[in-house]
């Protein structure tokens, strides 16, 4: 079979979680720019609003959508089939970092609302999506996004958040076991240290140049060097990889 060097991407129909965010919103760029039609999902509706005006091609869908209620799963997926008629791709940036100096700090809410979000939000948009691409019958990529928390346990105050991030990755095995059969593959990013308002909440400067010091590659990503492993995972060269967890840490973790 001779190698097909495109990508696939146009005119898939993808669903991005925490869009207007650092790493969201180059990710939600990069797909349009592909040729992909974009569902851009956060909180905020001018945010979403501004990033879809700024988006190549579409047209695109802005969505202001609070994902830890799951019951509103449902009515998400609907608006965004509804709009492009299929969904092709699932990709989840949405989470909350709180960071606290001691365990001893951690409150039964800090570690509530991390779970709800990063992990509870993220298990039953994977289902329900995964329920829509297994009646479309036409397959389906699902990307996660993780973190070197899962592996490292967290640094700079981040336990409870790292747990969340553990659970990300089993989960995605487990799911990529379980969707295989229905031709849907599910993988997860795993950063290290980008540069986002999540990477500097609660860091100061000493911090910050304490982690960069521990990168072999000497800087914290730029958000957009994030979104390459992304298109990877969706487009037509990915299509034998599920159950993955792609370090993209400028060698600060190396597996
Ligand atoms: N930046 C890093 O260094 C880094 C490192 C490791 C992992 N990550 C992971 O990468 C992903 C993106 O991180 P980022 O740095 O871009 O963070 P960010 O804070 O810039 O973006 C996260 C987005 O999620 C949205 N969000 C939060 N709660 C939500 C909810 N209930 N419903 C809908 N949207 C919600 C926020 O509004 C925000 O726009 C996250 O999963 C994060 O855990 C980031």
């Amino acid at each position: 079979m001779a190698f097909n060097i495109g990508s696939g991407l146009e005119g898939k129909s993808v669903v991005v979680t925490g869009g207007s965010g650092g790493i969201g919103r180059e990710v939600c760029l990069a797909f349009a720019a592909a040729g992909s039609r974009v569902a851009v999902v956060d909180v905020d509706q001018t945010r979403v609003d501004a990033l879809v005006a700024e988006m190549e091609g579409g047209p695109h869908l802005a969505i202001a959508h609070d994902l830890r209620p799951v019951s509103g799963h449902a009515e998400l997926i609907a608006k965004v089939v509804g709009a492009f008629g299929r969904l092709d791709v699932l990709v989840q940036t949405a989470a909350v970092l709180i960071r606290r100096a001691s365990v001893f700090d951690v409150s039964e809410a800090d570690w509530d609302i991390q779970h709800d979000v990063n992990l509870k939000a993220s298990f039953f948009l994977c289902q329900a999506v995964a329920r829509t691409m297994k009646e479309q019958g036409t397959g389906g990529r699902i990307i996660n996004f993780t973190s070197q928390g899962w592996m490292s346990g967290g640094f700079g105050g981040s336990v409870a958040y790292a747990a969340t991030k553990g659970g990300i990755v089993s989960m995605t095995r487990g799911l990529a076991r379980s969707l295989a059969k229905d031709k849907i593959t599910v993988n997860a990013v795993s950063p290290g240290a980008a540069d986002t308002a999540m990477m500097r909440s609660g860091m100061d400067d000493a911090a910050l140049a304490g982690t960069i010091a521990q990168i072999p590659l000497g800087y914290m990503a730029a958000p957009s060097e994030l979104a390459g492993s992304v298109l990877f995972l969706a487009s037509n060269h990915a299509s034998y990889i599920t159950g993955a967890t792609i370090n993209v840490s400028g060698g600060w973790l190396m597996y």
